[in-house]
């Protein structure tokens, strides 16, 4: 192990972490410190089980894929939303906070239901593909340009992992707003040349002020994104697409 790799590991880390059960009359919302000693390559989620397993058993937190892909370890790091899983404590201060990730559900500690508001969302936004030729899967299967197809793929690479939702300060005002990830959602289906609703159709989805024209623009969605998608680039496309298309009405 060179120097500075020996450095790091030896660096001890305190994890402050916000800790409620809202499932227990008793529990109250409260900072708890754990102590750790880095090791190399170490990564919150692996903190985590790490403090779960030798300190804290009851500590809540949520991990399936370990991998980005998911999506379901998006916590509060250092004030900051991001995936645990991708985030090595190597790139962090020796005191990391962690928090739930506000606006969704708490299930308790640093797990949030952020399916319930997915869902919400994805049928208010009626986000699959609209097709009468759903049951025919050979029209559904037919050959798409690799350009095109690489665009709608390039949108679909969100995994909800509520992060831009998250690091929206405008879902703090409108309930029902549907912040970066569902405006993707309308860009992703407005590409696609299987769903039949026109334009007209998907923008009056989100042509009030809980879609396009309640973002004030903040762009925190934009910043956090773990994936890095182009959210400013989508919402600044469907805000113009939108506009002119009101102006030619
Ligand atoms: Fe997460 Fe980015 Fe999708 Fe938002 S747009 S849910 S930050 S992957
Ligand atoms: Fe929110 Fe992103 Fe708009 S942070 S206000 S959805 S630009
Ligand atoms: Fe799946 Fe982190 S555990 S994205």
């Amino acid at each position: 192990m060179d120097t500075t790799a020996e450095q790091r590991s030896a660096r001890r880390l305190s994890f402050n972490i916000l800790r409620y059960n809202p499932q227990d009359p008793a529990s109250r919302p409260a900072v708890q410190r754990f102590v750790l000693e880095e090791a190399d390559g170490m990564t919150l989620y692996l903190a985590l089980t790490e403090i779960r397993e030798t300190q804290a058993p009851s500590l809540q937190f949520d991990f399936v894929c370990r991998a980005g892909i998911c999506g379901s370890c998006g916590m509060l790091i250092n004030g900051r939303p991001g995936l645990a899983c991708r985030t090595l404590t190597r790139d962090l201060p020796a005191d990391i906070s962690l928090a739930p990730l506000p606006v969704f559900e708490l299930i308790g500690d640093l797990s949030v239901n952020t399916g319930r508001w997915m869902r919400a969302m994805s049928e208010r936004l009626e986000a699959w593909v609209h097709s009468q030729a759903a049951e025919d899967l050979e029209a559904m299967e037919e050959v798409m340009e690799p350009e095109l197809a690489e665009q709608i793929y390039e949108l679909e690479r969100c995994i909800e992992c509520g992060c831009c939702i998250a690091g929206c300060g405008t879902v703090r005002m409108r309930e029902d707003f549907i912040g970066a990830v569902g405006m993707n959602q309308i860009a992703r289906f407005r590409l696609d040349p299987r769903d039949e609703r026109s334009d007209q159709d998907l923008y009056q989805l989100v042509g009030d002020d809980d879609g396009v024209f309640g973002c004030l623009s903040l762009l925190g969605c934009h910043d956090v994104c773990p994936k890095s998608l182009s959210l400013q680039t989508q919402i600044a496309f469907l805000r113009r697409k939108m506009l002119r298309s009101a102006l030619e009405r």
